[in-house]
């Protein structure tokens, strides 16, 4: 079972400048939450209780002013800093400590996913004890992502980092789950001709030793973006449809962490308290009405 879990959470958000000169990224609103709570549900989804946040370097005080510690949200956060964006697989090195011997999942932080079969999915998913598994899903710009390429039996035959020449219009979620062999083949990669650390790399030293396997979500499930400003306002406005028809808040932590057991009314109380007088904390009044 993988029971910890990495989100990534820094990077310079230069695509979305000047909203991201003062503010990280993933604390700027999807509609009614700040893009962090979306990753963060997922991995409580995941039932994952130790997380670790990467923030880059002078931005750990803005989180921990929205998210300070997890009790009222039944989790264990912990913070490091990125001093610069290295790539993707940094996340193992900077995360060795805590990842220690365990196996470890990673989300990025600007990652949104939505679906009626998603917490069956990911709770699948945490039972990996050897190898590594990615989540796949069809895109119309597949160039925008890496991309996976899979035989008819779903077997992963190819990948590669943001192809110009089309391979496959699969792409690369960044949702991604490792067995503890991740730290060593991490410290052992080299950056690209970008200069950063590939995930992709990663990956495909799993591919290599046959321990990769795929999983997909389906049309009937939402993996959406938040890499530009025009990105952010079409999750924002997916996330509004949803919420207003339904009345169901997507990525409200504490009701993710009641219904798992973890806290009980009074963590919600003080989580009102923490959010002062605003539509969320009505939400969280009325699930312990
Ligand atoms: O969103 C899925 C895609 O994410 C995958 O399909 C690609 O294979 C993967 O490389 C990645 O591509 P992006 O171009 O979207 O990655 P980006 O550099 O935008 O970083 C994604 C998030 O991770 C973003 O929220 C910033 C954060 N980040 C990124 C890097 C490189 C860090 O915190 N530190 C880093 O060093």
């Amino acid at each position: 079972m993988i029971k910890k879990g990495i989100i990534l959470s820094g990077g310079m958000g230069t695509r979305m400048s000047p909203l991201t000169k003062a503010v990280n990224k993933q604390l700027l609103p999807i509609y009614d939450k700040p893009l962090i709570f979306y990753p963060l549900s997922i991995l409580m989804l995941a039932k994952i209780k130790d997380i670790l946040i990467i923030v880059n370097k002078g931005q750990l005080s803005q989180y921990k002013k929205i998210i300070p510690n997890g009790n009222n949200i039944g989790v264990n956060i912990t913070y490091k800093e990125q001093s610069s964006p290295r790539g993707l697989p940094d996340a193992f090195i900077l995360g060795q400590k805590f990842i220690g011997k365990d196996n470890v999942a990673l989300i990025l932080g600007d990652n949104f996913f939505y679906g009626q079969n998603l917490t069956k999915q990911l709770l699948n998913s945490v039972k990996l004890k050897k190898g590594a598994k990615i989540i796949l899903h069809k895109v119309n710009k597949p160039e925008l992502y890496g991309v996976a390429k899979i035989d008819k039996r779903k077997k992963v035959i190819n990948i590669k980092e943001k192809p110009k020449k089309f391979l496959s219009d699969l792409a690369i979620t960044g949702l991604y789950f490792f067995d503890n062999n991740v730290v060593n083949y991490a410290k052992k990669l080299k950056p690209s001709k970008r200069k950063e650390l590939e995930i992709v790399d990663l990956i495909n030293k799993y591919k290599k030793n046959k321990k990769l396997t795929a999983d997909l979500i389906g049309r009937g499930g939402a993996w959406l973006d938040s890499g530009s400003i025009e990105d952010f306002y079409k999750t924002s406005s997916f996330v509004s449809a949803i919420e207003n028809r339904q009345g169901f808040k997507i990525a409200c932590l504490e009701e993710i962490a009641l219904n798992n057991k973890w806290i009980s009314k009074k963590e919600v109380k003080n989580a009102i308290q923490f959010y002062g007088n605003c539509e969320y904390s009505n939400y969280l009044k009325k699930l312990i009405d």
